[in-house]
């Protein structure tokens, strides 16, 4: 089904400031975890995301009641005992997986379809499944579903991860946050994103430790209360507004970010030869000089440079001075955006897990297409540095992911429109 398009007419100086919304891969998680808090939760920073919006309809469809009010959530799942998260629901979103741990925890059975691949390859769930295994759960795979009941609960579990898995992490500070037990997750994730699920259970009632490490442990309490929580920042989408103004040699200030998430990203751009200065909750970023190439931009898990960034930064650096080399070590099929780019005059070679970016003078406008949502927001960065008009199809991926980005942008000159 072909929606609206994004019209961007390339060229303009971007200045001005934008503020920030809640992070995506941070109010996913939590919505999930409402459920397990069997009461009232008001979420703060809720950004208006079609992604937030799915999982809003899956708390509904499990019993949850919900409104909304500007930007903030609330959720009531006192009467939440649905167990099932039906195939339509978990194709909207692929991320509804963290769903798992939480409905597993609440009503100690969960029915729902295997996630399957997605547009950055396989995403697979293996270390989800035998973590929770681990603590007891039955799972039974049949016909593309996935049928788990809660079992006995170890006294205690040590789980070590063989990779720092971010869903995996949640679901099993999830699943292990109610009842009793204590729980260990060794090579835990470390990103923010899994600090903020943890900072809302904690609020709750919940007993973690170690969030921000690379060990975690999780002591299950008998029951857990509603709070009022708000979301941290988008590190992401600061991201996405940091590439707009560099590669318009624009001048942009970020309100409502937190620095210290986004160190890897700022020492980027500062090696791009932009001016990076934060500042409380705020990054100001001057891109008065042309981009220079980079030495190799490797993706990692935090506090290493994320991949959600990668296509954004290979977009900045299509137009440096110079040759830059990105290596992709989180997801197979992440160069997505380079073929589209290439329409647009850049020069990329990708193969594998490595991109090479031979600097162009100038990128033109041309009909591309997004294929996944960070995809999608290099073409918009690329089409803002562009000569002419871009004119970006299959945005329902960027929707996923940036609220409103056309307003965002225009309110700082750009001219971007969705038709
Ligand atoms: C989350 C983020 C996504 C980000 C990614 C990596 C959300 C909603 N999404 O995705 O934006 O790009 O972290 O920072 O928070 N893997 C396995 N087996 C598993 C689980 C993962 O092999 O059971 C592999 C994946 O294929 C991938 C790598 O581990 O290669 C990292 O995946 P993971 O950290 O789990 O990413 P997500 O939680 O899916």
């Amino acid at each position: 089904m072909e929606s609206s398009r994004l019209l961007i007419e390339g060229g303009r100086r971007l200045t001005g400031e934008i503020t920030v919304h809640g992070a995506k891969n941070s109010v996913l998680p939590i919505l999930a975890a409402t459920l397990l808090c069997g009461g009232v939760s008001s979420i703060h920073n809720c950004p208006g995301l079609s992604d937030a919006f799915a999982a809003m309809r899956i708390l509904r469809s499990l019993g949850c009641e919900i409104s909304r009010e500007g930007s903030t959530v609330t959720v009531n799942s006192a009467d939440a005992d649905g167990d099932v998260v039906s195939d339509g629901l978990m194709h909207e979103m692929r991320s509804s997986i963290v769903f798992l741990g939480a409905i597993l925890g609440r009503v100690g059975r969960c029915q729902l379809s295997f996630p399957g691949g997605c547009e950055l390859g396989p995403r697979p769930i293996d270390l989800h499944l035998e973590a929770l295994r681990r603590l007891g759960v039955k799972i039974t795979e049949y016909h593309g579903i996935l049928d788990c009941t809660a079992g006995v609960r170890p006294a205690s579990a040590d789980i070590t991860l063989s990779l720092p898995s971010v869903g995996a992490t949640e679901n099993i500070m999830l699943y292990s946050a109610l009842g009793s037990g204590e729980t260990v997750i060794r090579n835990a994730a470390r990103e923010p994103e899994i600090s903020d699920l943890a900072g809302y259970l904690i609020k709750c009632g919940a007993e973690i430790s170690g969030q921000g490490t690379s060990t975690l442990v999780i002591n299950g309490v008998p029951e857990l209360h509603g709070c009022e929580y708000s979301v941290m920042p988008d590190r992401i989408e600061a991201a996405t507004y940091m590439g707009a103004a560099a590669i318009t040699n624009g001048e942009l200030m970020l309100k409502g970010v937190r620095p210290s998430d986004m160190y890897s990203c700022m020492s980027v751009f500062s090696e791009m030869g932009c001016g990076v200065y934060p500042y409380d909750d705020k990054i100001f970023i001057s891109a008065r000089k042309p981009i220079s190439a980079v030495r190799t931009v490797r993706t990692m898990p935090y506090p290493g440079f994320p991949t959600d960034c990668q296509p954004i930064v290979m977009a900045v650096l299509t137009k440096s001075t110079g040759t830059s080399v990105i290596v992709e070590n989180i997801f197979e099929n992440r160069f997505m955006a380079a073929p589209e780019l290439a329409r647009m005059g850049a020069n990329i070679k990708a193969e594998g897990k490595v991109a090479v970016i031979e600097g162009v003078k100038k990128l033109y406008g041309a009909p591309v297409r997004a294929y996944d949502l960070r995809a999608g927001a290099a073409l918009v960065v690329a089409a803002l540095g562009a000569e002419g008009q871009t004119q970006i199809s299959n945005i329902h991926y960027i929707d996923r992911g940036y609220e409103s980005i056309e307003t965002a942008l225009s309110e700082v000159g750009a001219n971007i429109k969705r038709v």
